[in-house]
């Protein structure tokens, strides 16, 4: 495995890791707002010293989007970048071994909230550019990167964004590293990702809480009312109960099915691996199929009455939980939306006032897993690996696949660098250093490999 990083190089790359990580830039929260701006900056910063040109701090109504590129030759193949450096939460905070936005290295991990998701990942890239450029003084491709801060929720400023500066993001494929790999060592292609459509379910009971004492057994409990609703989402064979939720969802393919079938995938282990004793796949499909190639109806929050230390004998008045459904093409998110909408108020007794509010549409994206790019991202994975990669589809989302499907109609490559058990979106949150380091040079492979591809 090539690997010609020099130590001083390791050092400064991670240097420059770490300056991005102290920014908090959690997108989903108006209170970091300013730090949003801040990550914008450092990763124009970043570009600018990376060698990139026409770096440019782009508004929008919401965050900023960071873009720079570096335009060798007309008659090369036009690469372009994406990716995210806004953040989730870092709550629940008092999980945290380190404080989330000071990286700290344990283990050979660097552990911050957005390490591997997205900034570790984003930033194999920019250093990519920074060694070619010092060791080459040029690119074997054209590169165009933008580095959005509105992932997190759901990208809705971009296809503005996308419409509005058609010519300069103008390319032949879309390259992504903001996924996982298959195993450590082992790379994947992802070919597809899922859709996503969230939501908040209130009910309200009594007017205000009550003493469940005098009143239990008579006043209906939302609390009660909404898990029972919850309950009739999934049943045990793991199907969705919205009615109407798979008239438009494809199958996986027979071929699919049997590349799925020769990996060696066990749900004993992605069980063990979690720390359940075991999974709850549907029933017909494996765990792998069905975190990634099959739609699901998840409570992602749930919240009522006391929850705090010892008992408190309260009749709750109000019962709330979010709701998402990950969705397979050809779902369409508002329809699905509709459905769930309509299930909920079906479900609901007329004892409670029931209110759903939808708060996030994303469609699924797939591609063909043969297809032309992909074939060259996989040359660049066996130069560097010396292994095929894996191609899969991943459960989850990244909001603007389809977008620059449709828009721009770019064809995307999907090569990770992360780990999905580096805790993304929860406490602890890390990346590899090792993978960083050949993340880099994967990525400067990819380039090359992209170069040479006849037909993109
Ligand atoms: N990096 C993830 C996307 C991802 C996660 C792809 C796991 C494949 C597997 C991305 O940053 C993300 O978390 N996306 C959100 C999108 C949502 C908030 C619209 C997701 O999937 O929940
Ligand atoms: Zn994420």
């Amino acid at each position: 495995m090539p690997s010609n990083l020099s130590e001083e190089r390791k050092i400064s790359y991670l240097e420059d890791l770490k300056t991005l990580l102290r920014i908090p830039s959690v997108s989903t929260d108006p209170a970091f707002k300013a730090d949003i701006l801040r990550g914008a900056q450092e990763v124009s910063k970043q570009m600018l010293s990376a060698g990139l040109q026409n770096v440019e701090i782009f508004e929008t109504a919401g965050h900023p989007i960071v873009y720079g590129d570096y335009l060798v030759d007309p008659s090369l193949h036009t690469v372009l970048v994406y990716g995210h450096y806004d953040v989730q939460p870092a709550d629940p905070l008092e999980l945290w071994h380190s404080p989330p936005f000071e990286p700290t290295i344990r283990d050979g991990m660097i552990f911050a909230r957005g390490a591997t998701d997205d900034k570790g990942q984003f930033l194999c890239h920019l250093k990519a550019v920074d060694g070619l450029l010092k060791d080459e003084g040029t690119l074997p491709v054209n590169l165009k990167i933008m580095i959005e801060g509105e992932e997190e929720v759901g990208s809705p400023n971009i296809a503005p964004f996308l419409a509005e500066h058609k010519e300069r993001l103008k390319a032949d494929v879309l390259v992504i590293s903001d996924t996982a790999m298959y195993a450590p060592g082992h790379p994947s292609l992802i070919y597809g990702l899922r859709g996503l459509t969230y939501h908040q379910i209130d009910l309200q009971g009594a007017d205000g809480d009550l003493h469940s004492g005098y009143f239990g057994g008579a006043v209906p409990n939302p609390a009660d009312e909404l898990s029972k609703i919850l309950a009739q989402l999934r049943d045990s064979h793991g199907k969705v109960l919205i009615p109407g939720f798979y008239d438009e969802a494809e199958d996986m393919t027979v071929s699919e099915r049997q590349a799925y079938a020769s990996l060696d995938f066990k749900n004993e282990t992605l069980a063990q691996a979690v720390g359940v004793n075991r999974l709850n796949p549907e029933d017909g499909y494996n765990g792998l199929e069905s975190r990634t190639a099959r739609p699901t109806v998840e409570v992602n929050g749930l919240l009522s009455g006391y929850t705090g230390k010892g008992a408190k004998t309260v009749l709750p008045a109000h019962a709330m939980a979010k709701v998402s459904c990950r969705l397979v093409p050809h779902q369409d998110p508002v329809k699905i939306s509709q459905l769930l909408e309509a299930y909920i108020h079906e479900l609901c007794p007329d004892s409670m006032k029931c209110q759903v509010t939808h708060i996030q549409a994303n469609p699924p994206w797939i591609t063909d897993p043969n297809h032309p790019t992909l074939e060259a991202a996989a040359q660049a994975v066996r130069n560097f690996y010396g292994k095929e990669p894996v191609r899969v589809r991943e459960g989850g989302s990244i909001p603007i696949m389809d977008d620059f499907q449709r828009v721009l109609g770019l064809p995307g490559v999907l090569l990770g660098l992360g780990l999905s058990d580096e805790n993304l979106h929860a406490p602890n949150e890390h990346f590899r250093v090792e993978n960083f380091y050949k993340g880099i040079e994967l990525i400067k492979e990819l380039y090359r490999a992209l170069a040479q591809a006849t037909e993109l």
